[in-house]
């Protein structure tokens, strides 16, 4: 598949790594154009790619567009692609808050797609929740899924607020999972394990138990309720993460970033 990125910073890498791993596409298949002459050579030395500095000419003959650049870069690289790109390409928007209006208004075409991925693409591991105008026909949407399976799971939600929800669970959400990791680690420490011992149990609970909870069928709370023994450690414990109302909190940090999202959008 000849694929052409506009911007070969983080974002535009991981998916590129993804996608050769994958075989999505072969290398000589991909033109990337940045305006960081460090990034182009650095792109064309790790993956034998072809780099240029001029959008337009990186999209010319690709099948499909990538835009990997911060949004506060896309209305300029829009202006420049506007008029230039054809009617058989698939465009993917990977910028975070750039509304499906925006990019059809910004490019001049009915059909675009937008997508939110996050932050574990980097290792293959990542969410991405995607949406598209009604132009997007039935090829591009195969298309778009065969890219962004290259950065881990994707989902088609048919409604574009699912993306603004999406941005504060899933695009801040490895946030939150650092920081719970990080007080998770900090707090055994504190107990007496030794750091490095103290990381490796927090992060094989963390990985087991969301993999339990993925293969089970039972609801979180009878799983919970099932490690919890009368009496037991596990009772103290839960009992002083309700009285600092855990769940509360966790509930009022992801309305206060899907508020964020939505306010970012101009809504
Ligand atoms: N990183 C994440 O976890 C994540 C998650 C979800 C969504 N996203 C979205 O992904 C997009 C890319 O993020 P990123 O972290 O990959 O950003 P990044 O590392 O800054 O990469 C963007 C690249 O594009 C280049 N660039 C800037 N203006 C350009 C232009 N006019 N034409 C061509 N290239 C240009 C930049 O060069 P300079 O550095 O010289 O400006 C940089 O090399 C953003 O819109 C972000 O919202 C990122």
């Amino acid at each position: 598949m000849r694929m052409a990125f506009i911007g070969g910073g983080n974002m535009g890498e991981a998916m590129i790594r993804g996608i050769l791993d994958r075989g999505t596409a072969k290398a000589r298949e991909i033109r990337v154009s940045d305006i960081s002459e460090a990034r182009r050579s650095h792109l064309a030395q790790k993956y034998g790619l072809a780099v240029t500095d001029s959008n337009r000419s990186a999209t010319e003959r690709a099948e499909v567009i990538i835009l990997a650049i911060k949004p506060g870069s896309l209305p300029q690289v829009m202006e420049e692609l506007k008029g230039s790109l054809k009617a058989g390409q698939t465009v993917i928007s990977i910028a975070a808050g750039v509304t499906l209006a925006r990019l059809s208004q910004g490019l001049g075409r009915k059909s675009v797609v937008r997508a939110m991925p996050n932050m574990p693409a980097q290792i293959g591991q990542g969410m991405t929740v995607w949406t598209a105008t009604e132009e997007v026909n039935e090829e591009d949407r195969r298309r778009a899924r065969l890219v962004l399976e290259a950065l881990g799971r994707q989902a088609f939600v048919p409604d574009e607020r699912f993306i603004d929800m999406a941005t504060a669970v899933s695009g801040s959400g490895p946030a939150y999972v650092f920081l719970i990791i990080e007080s998770f680690v900090d707090a055994a420490v504190r107990i007496g394990l030794p750091r490095d011992l103290a990381q490796e149990l927090v992060l094989e609970t963390v990985l087991g138990s969301a993999h339990l909870v993925q293969k089970s069928d039972r609801h979180p709370a009878e799983l919970r309720n099932l490690v919890t023994s009368p009496g037991g450690t596990t009772a103290e414990g839960l009992h002083v993460l309700e009285e600092g109302s855990l769940r509360a909190l966790l509930g009022r940090a992801i309305i206060a970033a899907y508020e964020k999202a939505k306010a970012l959008r101009g809504e």
